[in-house]
C-alpha cells in the first residue's frame, strides 16, 4: 500500500528516511553530520517540504513502512527515494518509482555521482543523464547529476 504522507504517517516515513538516509550517506558524510540527522530532523524536514508543495508518500508493508518518495509538482522533480536498508532489493523501490511515474509528465530527478547503485537503479529504468547539469554541492567535491526520464515505454 502507498499512502500519503500526513499526521497519523509522519514519524513512520520519518524513521524509514533516517535510516535509509544514513546508510546510504555514511561513506561520504563526516559522523557529526549523519548524526545532526536524527528523528526529529528528518520530521521537520518532511514537513517543510511539505508545507512547500512536495507531495510525499510512504509505502507499506501491512502495517510496516519501509519505502519513501517524494514529487514536487512545481517542477516534476522526483525525490526522496528511501527504502529502509533492510528492505532494500524487494522492489519497493521499483514500486515507489513507478506510483511516482504514474503522476508526472517530464519529470526528473538529481543523484550523487558516487551513488553507483541509485545511478544504476534509475538508469535501468529509463533515465537518462541531462546535459550539464553536474552541480558540486560539499566540501569535498561530490557533484549531483541531473537526469531526465526518457524511455516512456518502461
Ligand atoms: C536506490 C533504492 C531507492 C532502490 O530501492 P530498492 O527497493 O532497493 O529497489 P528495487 O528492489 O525495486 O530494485 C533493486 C534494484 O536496485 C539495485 N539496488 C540499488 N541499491 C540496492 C541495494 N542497496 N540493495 C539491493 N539492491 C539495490 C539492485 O541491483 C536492483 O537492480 P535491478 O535494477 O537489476 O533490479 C534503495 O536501494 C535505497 O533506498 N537506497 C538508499 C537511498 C538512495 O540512494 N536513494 C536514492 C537517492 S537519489
Amino acid at each position: 500500500m502507498i499512502a500519503e504522507l500526513n499526521e497519523k504517517n509522519l514519524k513512520d516515513a520519518a524513521k524509514v528516511y533516517m535510516d535509509s538516509w544514513k546508510e546510504s550517506h555514511r561513506e561520504i558524510c563526516s559522523s557529526k553530520f549523519i548524526e545532526k540527522h536524527d528523528i526529529n530532523y528528518m520530521i521537520n524536514f518532511l514537513e517543510e517540504k511539505q508545507k512547500n508543495g512536495y507531495m510525499i508518500f510512504v509505502c507499506y508493508n501491512s502495517e510496516n513502512p519501509l519505502g519513501i518518495i517524494g514529487i514536487n509538482p512545481a517542477d516534476e522533480e522526483i525525490c526522496l527515494l528511501y527504502v529502509s536498508p533492510d528492505e532494500q532489493g524487494k522492489g519497493y523501490g521499483s514500486k515507489l518509482l513507478k506510483f511516482a511515474l504514474s503522476k508526472c509528465e517530464n519529470p526528473y530527478i538529481t543523484v550523487l555521482d558516487t551513488n553507483m547503485n541509485a545511478i544504476d537503479f534509475y538508469t535501468k529504468r529509463g533515465f537518462v543523464p541531462a546535459e550539464n547539469q553536474s552541480e558540486n554541492i560539499g566540501e569535498k567535491r561530490i557533484f549531483e547529476r541531473k537526469y531526465v526520464y526518457q524511455n516512456k515505454n518502461m
